[in-house]
């Protein structure tokens, strides 16, 4: 049976670091209020020269140095984004160009904060279609640019960054020993839109517009939301929460993250944080926690490692895949 392994591995941050204190100069908040609340101390803020593609190109030619390979090697990019250079082309493209990369496809993939769980199942199943050997699936967010830096409800969340994997076909057995992506669960609800959307639009404003969320309703929600698609991938795989060496979740809110943790029995040493370091960098940040926990020795090689985002749209879901 054909598996998708990951091959290499790379992350990208802006070079400008914003700390809570910062925020006291600009909107009604402290930094206590901040780390209580989230568990955010700090996140990364592009400047005007660091975009989308700049940053997803930067992590995605780390992955493939990483991986010991070269943009020929390559037949498909998918990326996750919602803050694309551009309404189009893709921003894939883009970066496919910028890779010196003129064969195969690419393109966006867009699910909000879910963005990479979902690109990575999608790219997964391209590969194993066999419409492509190997994929960068590539998460590379700027969201500081659609916040309204007035909104303390919201601009206080956010930071910039990208990571990005290769991943390529590989023969398994069929059983949840195999290496690469073994399960996945993807979800969404529409019903629950306006909890957190972007009030802008080439086809409504003809702007990008500004993100808006009612926090404590998506709050309410995500712990639930989480732990059924992992759920799911468990029975799937026939696994346990005993069974996983990494827990590595969307980056979001650390209240979020230990009740998510707690619920579903997975122990805290086991779990990857990093929303202290880059705050909520949407559909960058499970690649940028992954690469934080690979570049620091924690994953290696056969461990068996669960993924799992939830975001705007409703969108969420999990992938479990052994490293
Ligand atoms: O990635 C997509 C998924 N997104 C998320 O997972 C975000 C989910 N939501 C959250 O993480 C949390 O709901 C927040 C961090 C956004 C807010 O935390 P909360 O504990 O739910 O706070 P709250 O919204 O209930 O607000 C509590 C108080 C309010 O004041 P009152 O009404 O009690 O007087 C807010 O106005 O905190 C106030 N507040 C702030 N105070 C200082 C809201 N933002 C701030 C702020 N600084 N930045």
């Amino acid at each position: 049976m054909m598996r998708s392994a990951v091959r290499g591995i790379g992350s990208a941050l802006p070079r400008r670091i914003m700390g809570n204190k910062e925020f006291e100069g600009l909107v009604d908040t402290s930094d206590e209020w901040i780390v209580q609340r989230t568990g955010i101390r700090q996140r990364h803020i592009a400047a005007d020269d660091e975009t989308t593609a700049s940053l997803g190109e930067d992590a995605a030619r780390k992955a493939l140095e990483n991986a010991g390979l070269e943009p020929g090697d390559i037949d498909l990019i998918v990326l996750a984004t919602s803050t694309p250079n551009n309404t189009f082309p893709a921003t894939a493209v883009e970066i496919q160009d910028r890779l010196g990369m003129h064969h195969g496809y690419a393109f966006d993939l867009q699910a909000v904060c879910s963005g990479f769980v979902y690109a990575i199942t999608v790219a997964d199943l391209h590969i194993r279609g066999g419409l492509a050997r190997r994929a960068l699936v590539i998460g590379s967010e700027t969201f500081s640019r659609i916040l309204d830096w007035s909104d303390r409800t919201t601009c206080v969340l956010f930071g910039d960054g990208a990571g990005a994997v290769v991943i390529e076909g590989i023969e398994g057995e069929g059983s949840s020993a195999d290496r690469g992506i073994i399960a996945s669960s993807l979800r969404s609800d529409g019903a629950q839109k306006d909890k957190l959307y972007v009030d802008g639009g080439p086809s409504t404003t003809g702007t990008v517009g500004h993100l808006r969320m009612q926090g404590r309703e998506v709050f309410k929600h995500a712990v639930g939301m989480i732990t059924d698609v992992i759920e799911n991938v468990f029975a799937k795989a026939d696994v346990t929460a005993g069974d996983i060496d990494w827990f590595v979740p969307h980056q979001a809110n650390k209240r979020i993250i230990d009740a998510s943790a707690r619920k579903l029995g997975i122990a805290e040493e086991k779990v990857v944080v990093t929303v202290d370091l880059h705050g909520n960098t949407s559909a960058a940040s499970v690649p940028l926690a992954l690469a934080h926990a690979v570049a620091d020795g924690r994953i290696k090689r056969g461990d068996l490692v669960l993924l799992e985002a939830m975001g705007g749209g409703f969108t969420w879901g999990a992938v479990l895949l052994r490293w």
